[in-house]
């Protein structure tokens, strides 16, 4: 493992909409760690090719913006477009796009005196040897429930049915894909929130951390 073996990795993965940005955050806060959600990686590499009006089906060029990302200047309020979540997800099943930003985000992983990694593949291809590894779930439809109503409390319209097959058709690509599909690393822990609040779900993250951190070294 290219990590720092001193550094301490927590490594969340779940599907989109199911909580684990915010969980992530919370967590990363309460331990004083280093945070980055590896989405917004896919997202700036993908932004970069709609910005230059650069094909999303050419795997060389999107490889190559891929290895331009820098880690900090990732801005959440410009990423989190639609349209650029749609691109990105069409971008990370190519494998030269997918090398490129796992090598960043394992060269991220070593920070001290820890991390919080949140994405798809962090606790089976990142950071397999994570002392704490977290699978965040919830159902379909409670997350399109969570996400209308984060729409709606902007003040914009939502349409439930098309956010719910939004969803859907996300979940399809990214556990469908043959280069690290999401599903969960065999010794992660489920946390489903589909009934659970956030704090609630922090406190259940944090008797795992708070375990994991009295056994390292
Ligand atoms: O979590 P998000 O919506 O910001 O992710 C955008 C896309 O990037 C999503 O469709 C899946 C992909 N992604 C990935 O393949 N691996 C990661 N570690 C993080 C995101």
């Amino acid at each position: 493992m290219p990590s720092n073996p001193t550094s301490f990795i927590i490594a969340i993965d779940g599907p989109a909409a199911a909580g684990k940005g915010t969980l992530s955050r919370r967590v990363a806060d309460a331990y004083g760690f280093h945070h980055l959600d590896t989405g917004l990686t896919y997202r700036a590499a993908a932004k970069a090719l709609l910005d230059a009006g650069l094909p999303l089906d050419d795997p060389a060029t999107a490889e190559k913006m891929a290895h331009d990302v820098e880690l900090d200047g990732l801005d959440r309020d410009v990423l989190s477009k639609h349209e650029i979540g749609e691109a990105a997800s069409k971008i990370a099943v190519m494998p030269g796009v997918r090398r490129a930003l796992v090598e960043a985000q394992r060269r991220f992983s070593g920070k001290q005196p820890g991390v919080v990694l949140d994405g798809r593949d962090i606790g089976t291809v990142v950071c397999p040897d994570a002392p704490v590894k977290l699978y965040v779930t919830a159902s379909p439809e409670v997350r399109a429930r969570r996400r209308f109503e984060e729409i709606r409390g902007k003040g914009t319209t939502a349409d439930f049915d098309a956010i719910f097959e939004d969803v859907k058709r996300r979940d399809e690509r990214d556990m469908g894909r043959t280069d690290s599909p999401l599903k969960p690393a065999e010794d992660a822990h489920l946390l489903d929130t589909s009934e659970m609040s956030i704090e609630a779900a922090f406190q259940a993250a944090k008797s795992i951390i708070d375990l994991a951190l009295s056994r390292h070294t």
